[in-house]
């Protein structure tokens, strides 16, 4: 069966191709229209799929979309009577922003593609969540917990997953928590208070929260309470985004954490007010955590299961991630490379193809790359037109690419396919020396324009990871796909300088050779030459910009940048010594 999966019109749109229950392919929408984040409906992505595959419109058997939108009108339409009259205002908005077109979804699917409707599915939000977790991973029995802001109604699901020995495959939901009460809205609120845009700068108060204290800890589960039925609940005395599209948190929420950070004011961590915003994210961070936790260690008692599958935005947090492979009794945790909404696609097309049409189980390749792949030839061309130094080599050119990075340069690195999800795993990557600070600090000025508060990742092979990081039992299956945050062993602290976070921990990507050969053997060459096989790997993009997809994009970057060298495939283009220097004094 051909089955393509759809996500769109919320966050990072994105289409995914399932062809006799594999996935060929997949990519966000952002990486084609070079719109970051873009919501837009994915007909770029859709039609790359369809290219990709050699398939016509016609020929497939089933185009299904990632939630089912009546439902969600439903729980807007709701939400608005329960709250009148205050919400009488934001009710339009909240249908704007939350439905847009949504509700119309099966007429744009056939209008754009000219399948016939009985062809068009809907699956719901989470069992697309909970379904690109489990039917991706290497597992065939597990318990899956799934959390986001909000779907239709839920926010969070505890349920299993099984391929029984007949090879069909049944996706069990045990229950729910709804809209109101969510983990990833109350998250998300605190992000927005912060400052931080929301669905995207969760991050950072993730990479904040290791600057404070858990002072307020205490405030945030007067927020967040639990239920006696093993749930949470929200006192939604604190928020106002069931209330309003315009505002996340109350008058209330103000009065207990405080004034919310101007965006534009820095962060200055050595002053009082830095220092506090930095408490409440390590509070609400330390909270939330405790919660997973709380959460999976009752889902195993229950299940019994020793895998776990996390889906949904707030898998992103690799902190919490570890805390529940450490604490929760499950000896392994599975996290997809794209667990928020861009995954869904996969999702949905999966759960469509296992569950709906009752297709055996098929193996799903374990990596990430399923998106457009780079042509160094590309990058070839465009670089002589430009006129910089180009060389085509077949076999040296990661040792080649060693060189440049032992001279402290910055590499862009770019190979094959393009990853699916929001991380970098070695095929849009920019690399670096990770041994000194001053890295972490050239990057900033000349790249990534972060905030110093927010750490740059580590790659390690996964055979070399234990001697630098502490992974405890399975933690190289989190690190498959950088979802989990473990401490850099405290001798190594030093000379990993640039990706040891403040409080002693990584991000760290476990690279397998098979998933990614020439990333793998750069960085055992990295080892040959300077002992350490760890290199600095964050992803090729300027801020603000989507990760680059094709080679012309990655070159676009490099040139825009302080990256010194570009690697695609065989081909390595360098700048001229002048232009380096004048971007090092471009940025001082
Ligand atoms: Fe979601």
């Amino acid at each position: 069966m051909r089955i393509l999966g759809i996500s769109a019109h919320y966050h990072d749109s994105a289409a995914a191709l399932v062809v006799d229950g594999v996935p060929v392919c997949a990519v966000q929408e952002e990486r084609l229209s070079r719109r970051k984040n873009d919501s837009a409906f994915p007909l770029a992505a859709i039609e790359w799929c369809l290219e990709r595959s050699g398939l016509e419109p016609g020929q497939l058997d089933a185009v299904v979309f990632y939630e089912k939108p009546m439902l969600k009108f439903d729980r807007i339409l709701t939400m608005a009577l329960r709250g009148f009259p205050r919400t009488w205002r934001s009710f339009p908005r909240a249908m704007k922003n939350s439905l847009g077109e949504k509700l119309w979804v099966k007429g744009i699917i056939a209008a754009h593609l000219g399948v016939p409707s009985r062809k068009i599915f809907f699956t719901e939000h989470h069992q697309s969540h909970a379904a690109a977790a489990f039917l991706t991973s290497p597992t065939r029995s597990a318990a899956l917990l799934t959390a986001d802001g909000v779907g239709e109604w839920a926010t969070l699901t505890l349920g299993r997953g099984a391929v029984r020995d007949d090879g069909s495959t049944d996706l069990e939901a045990l229950r729910e928590i709804r809209f109101p009460h969510s983990l990833g809205m109350l998250y998300s609120t605190f992000t927005a208070w912060l400052g931080f845009p929301v669905n995207e700068g969760e991050y950072k108060v993730m990479g904040l929260s290791s600057y404070g204290k858990p002072l307020f800890a205490d405030a945030v589960r007067r927020v967040l309470r639990r239920t006696p039925d093993g749930g949470i609940a929200l006192d939604l005395s604190y928020f106002d985004y069931h209330l309003s599209a315009r505002s996340s948190y109350s008058a209330k929420f103000l009065d207990t954490f405080g004034p919310a950070r101007d965006p534009w004011d820095p962060i200055d961590l050595q002053s009082a007010p830095g220092r506090h915003f930095a408490n409440v994210a390590a509070s609400v961070q330390g909270v939330l955590e405790d919660t997973l936790v709380d959460l999976a260690r009752a889902l195993r008692a229950e299940t019994g299961l020793s895998d776990l599958c996390l889906g949904g935005g707030v898998a992103l947090n690799g902190c919490a991630n570890t805390r529940i492979l450490r604490e929760s009794g499950f000896e392994r945790v599975f996290v997809p490379p794209a667990p928020g909404d861009a995954g869904c696609a996969l999702g949905a097309a999966l759960y469509a193809d296992r569950v709906h049409f009752g297709q055996p189980w098929r193996e799903v390749p374990d990596h990430p790359f399923w998106g457009p792949p780079a042509d160094p030839d590309e990058l070839a061309r465009v670089a002589l037109e430009d006129g910089l130094p180009m060389e085509r080599l077949e076999h040296d050119s990661i040792a080649r690419a060693a060189d440049e990075l032992c001279a402290g340069h910055i590499v862009g690195w770019v190979e094959g396919a393009c990853e699916f999800g929001p991380r970098a795993l070695g095929h849009r990557s920019i690399l670096a020396a990770p041994q000194h600070a001053s890295m972490r600090d050239k990057l900033n000025r000349s790249i990534k324009f972060r905030e110093e508060f927010r750490p740059f990742a580590p790659a390690v092979p996964v055979e070399s990871a234990a001697r630098y990081f502490d992974l405890p039992p399975g933690g190289d299956r989190l690190g498959r796909f950088m979802s989990g945050v473990f401490p850099v062993r405290r001798e190594w602290r030093e000379r990993l300088a640039a990706v040891t976070h403040v409080d002693g921990t990584a991000r760290v990507q476990t690279v397998e050779r098979a998933m990614a050969p020439r990333f793998h053997a750069l960085l055992e060459e990295m080892g040959r030459r300077t002992g350490v096989p760890v290199l600095l790997n964050t992803s090729f993009n300027l801020a603000g910009e989507p990760i680059v997809n094709r080679a012309i994009e990655a070159y676009s970057t490099f040139r825009r940048s302080g990256i010194d060298v570009l690697a695609c495939g065989p081909v390595i283009v360098s700048k001229k010594p002048a232009m380096r220097q004048g971007a090092e004094e471009a940025v001082a």
